[in-house]
């Protein structure tokens, strides 16, 4: 599979990057709006991935170029860049290309960081407004973080949460997900969920920000046995429990 990461030259698009050309056999491909900037970042990750022991090629083209032929192309640039972005690449994209948007809208005051959709609702569905009709829109990885995907030293154990109205795109999403190793894909319905999914990301800085050791917050969901079920027999009656993965933000 051929994976493009726009804006692979920022901080996600380089721990996908990293997580992908590690843990799987598919094609990653770095795009910039400066074709210098992306072929030196694709270096640098193959320089990262030698130093771990992982001999991978990546490459690195302008943004158009690297949409080109893609199967997947992976919306990793500002919220407020996601429109233009895919404008700027709509030309090349294989007619069933699916993309991928990982961007979550949010504004920073005194208090911390807060959710801001926009008008549509979500950046998700922003982005699925603006897309072709023929290339289906799923969104994930809003609430990874990039520096614990950039940190190959580190094991993953954390979810993703996937989005999705057309099935066939959101099950092909959900596996090549889980190609990487520790990283769990969770399907949280159609694209319509996406600002409940989007709406955890400032939660996460926030804590991350507000306690120590919890930098680089991730969340992964489990099902807990009620403790106050009678315990000679499972319960069905579950709750869902997060748990937090330690590192920088
Ligand atoms: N950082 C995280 O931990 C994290 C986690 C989950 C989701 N996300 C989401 O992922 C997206 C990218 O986040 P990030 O932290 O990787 O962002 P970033 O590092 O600030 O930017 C990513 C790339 O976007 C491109 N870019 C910057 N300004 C642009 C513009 N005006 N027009 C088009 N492209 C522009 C740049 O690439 P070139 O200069 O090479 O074109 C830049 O390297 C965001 O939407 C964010 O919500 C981030």
């Amino acid at each position: 599979m051929r994976l493009s990461l726009l804006g692979g030259t920022g901080d996600i698009g380089k721990g996908l990057a990293l997580r992908f050309a590690a843990d799987t056999d598919h094609d990653v491909i770095i795009g910039s709006r400066d074709p210098d900037k992306a072929h030196s970042a694709a270096e640098s990750y193959e320089q990262t991935l030698a130093e771990h022991g992982h001999e991978a090629k990546i490459t690195g083209f302008e943004n158009p170029m690297a949409a080109d032929r893609a199967d997947c192309v992976v919306l990793a640039v500002p919220p407020y860049h996601v429109t233009d972005t895919l404008s700027s690449v709509v030309s090349r994209l294989s007619d069933d290309a699916v993309i991928i948007t990982p961007a979550a809208g949010l504004t920073r005051d005194e208090d911390g960081f807060h959710y801001r959709p926009p008008s549509a609702g979500s950046v998700t569905t922003l982005v699925a407004d603006a897309a072709p009709e023929s290339n289906p829109v799923v969104g994930a990885f809003h609430n990874l973080a990039a520096g614990r995907l950039a940190d190959l030293s580190l094991e993953l154990g954390i979810d993703t949460l996937v989005l999705g109205d057309d099935r066939n795109a959101t099950e092909m999403i959900c596996t090549l997900i889980e190609e990487i190793d520790g990283l769990r894909a969770l399907k949280a319905g159609p694209l319509a969920n996406a600002a409940e999914v989007e709406s955890l990301t400032p939660l996460l800085i926030n804590i991350a920000q507000q306690n120590d050791g919890l930098h680089d917050l991730g969340v992964q969901f489990k099902w807990a046995q009620n403790r106050f079920c009678n315990s000679s027999r499972i319960s069905s009656r579950v709750s869902p429990l997060f748990t937090h993965s330690t590192k920088r933000w």
